[in-house]
C-alpha cells in the first residue's frame, strides 16, 4: 500500500462502517455542522450502495483516519449528475458525464494537510478506475483543492454551478485518466 511522508498508509476504506469517523474528518476539513453531518451520513450510506462505489482512507500509525476519498462511475440518473448536466451541456461538455469516474468527496484533516495525502488519495482511487476520465465539483474559488485538481490535470468544464441548498457556486472539473504525475 502507498505510504506518504507522514507515515500515513493509503488503503481501502469500509466507508459504511466508518462513516462517523470520516464525517468527523470532513467536518473539520470542510466545515460541517451537526445537522449537515446527519444529512451527509444518509447520503454517504446510500452512495456506498451504488454500483462501483469505492472509498480509500489515509490511516495513521495509531489507526486514526487522516483523510478519505470516495467516488463512483458517473450515472446520469444520480442527483449530482442531473444538477451539473445543464451547465455542462451549455458549454458543450455533457459527454463528460459518460464513461467518467466521479470524485464525490475528498478531505484531509487539517493536521495532516499539505503533505501529499490528498494527492495520494485521489491518484490512487482514480488509478483503480476503468473509466478513461474523471469529473468532480469544487467550490468555485482559488482554494487548495482547486490548486491540487489543476495540478493533476483537471480543467474547468463549467463554472458558477448552483447546487440547491449549497450557499456557494461550484466549478465542475474534468481530467483524463490516469491523472498527471509531477
Ligand atoms: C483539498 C485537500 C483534500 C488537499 O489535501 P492535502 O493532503 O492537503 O493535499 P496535498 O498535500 O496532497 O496537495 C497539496 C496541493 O494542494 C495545492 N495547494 C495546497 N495549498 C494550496 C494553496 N494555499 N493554494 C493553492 N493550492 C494549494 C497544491 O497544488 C499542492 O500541491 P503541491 O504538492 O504542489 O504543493 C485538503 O486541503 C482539504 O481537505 N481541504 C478541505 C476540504 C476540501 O476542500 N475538500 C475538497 C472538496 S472539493
Amino acid at each position: 500500500m502507498p505510504r506518504t511522508p507522514d507515515d500515513v498508509v493509503i488503503g481501502p476504506l469500509d466507508l459504511s462502517a466508518r462513516v462517523d469517523e470520516a464525517l468527523a474528518v470532513q467536518a473539520v476539513a470542510f466545515g460541517l455542522g451537526a445537522e449537515e453531518i446527519a444529512v451527509r451520513r444518509q447520503i454517504v450510506l446510500r452512495h456506498m450502495t451504488y454500483p462501483g462505489a469505492r472509498a480509500l482512507g489515509a490511516t495513521t500509525a495509531a489507526g486514526r483516519l487522516a483523510g478519505f476519498v470516495y467516488g463512483m462511475p458517473n450515472d446520469r440518473t444520480h442527483w449530482w449528475s442531473t444538477v451539473v448536466e445543464p451547465y455542462l451541456r451549455a458549454q458543450g461538455h455533457a459527454d463528460w458525464l459518460d464513461d467518467s469516474f466521479v470524485i464525490t468527496e475528498l478531505h484531509v484533516h487539517p493536521h495532516h494537510q499539505n503533505r501529499g495525502i490528498g494527492r495520494a488519495l485521489i491518484t490512487t482511487i482514480t488509478d483503480g478506475a476503468t473509466q478513461p476520465r474523471s469529473i468532480l465539483s469544487a467550490i468555485d474559488t482559488d482554494s487548495p483543492a482547486r490548486g491540487l485538481y489543476h495540478s493533476l490535470g483537471y480543467v474547468d468544464l463549467a463554472r458558477q454551478v448552483i447546487f440547491p441548498s449549497a450557499p456557494k457556486p461550484y466549478a465542475v472539473m474534468g481530467a483524463p485518466l490516469p491523472l498527471r504525475r509531477r
